[in-house]
């Protein structure tokens, strides 16, 4: 098995509630480690940029407005097989869907605050990786 890293985002709605702690301990718990991280504030244009592969969805909009509406916690999270890891543990995007025990459907308020964002390929890790982080802030 392979050591990735992939990029994950506590979204506003978790910052809000004040549990990004709690979503912590279950990418640990869950055996990924935290190897960079921090808390921003992000931009209508960052928000658009980091998005804009969902440019022409219905939703893109509102996700932009509701990812500036507060702050977030950016993060690497480095472990075997981590980009698929970190997907299970996040759970499907709309809580409603998402099986017992994961993220969205403990802590996710509906599927645009669903409370996590992770990279779901290789090639947009990377990308999202070096959106938010040099590699001089990723310390494994
Ligand atoms: P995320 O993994 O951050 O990637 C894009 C986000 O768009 C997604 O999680 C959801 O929070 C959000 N979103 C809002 N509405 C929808 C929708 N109808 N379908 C899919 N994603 C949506």
């Amino acid at each position: 098995m392979a050591i990735e890293r992939t990029l994950s985002i506590i979204k506003p709605d978790a910052t809000r509630r004040n549990i990004t702690g709690a979503i912590v301990a279950r990418f640990e718990e869950a055996g990924l480690r935290v190897v960079a991280q921090r808390r921003a504030h992000l931009t209508q244009e960052q928000a658009e940029q980091f998005y804009a592969v969902h440019r022409e969805r219905a939703f893109f909009e509102d996700l932009c407005t509701f990812m500036t509406s507060g702050p977030v916690v950016v993060q690497v999270l480095e472990g075997e097989e981590a980009i698929s890891r970190n997907r299970e543990v996040m759970g499907a995007t709309n809580p409603a869907n998402a099986d017992e025990g994961t993220i969205r459907r403990d802590f996710g308020e509906s599927v645009e605050a669903n409370s996590v964002h992770g990279s779901d390929a290789p090639e947009t890790a990377a990308e999202e990786i070096g959106f938010f982080f040099s590699q001089i802030d990723i310390v494994g």
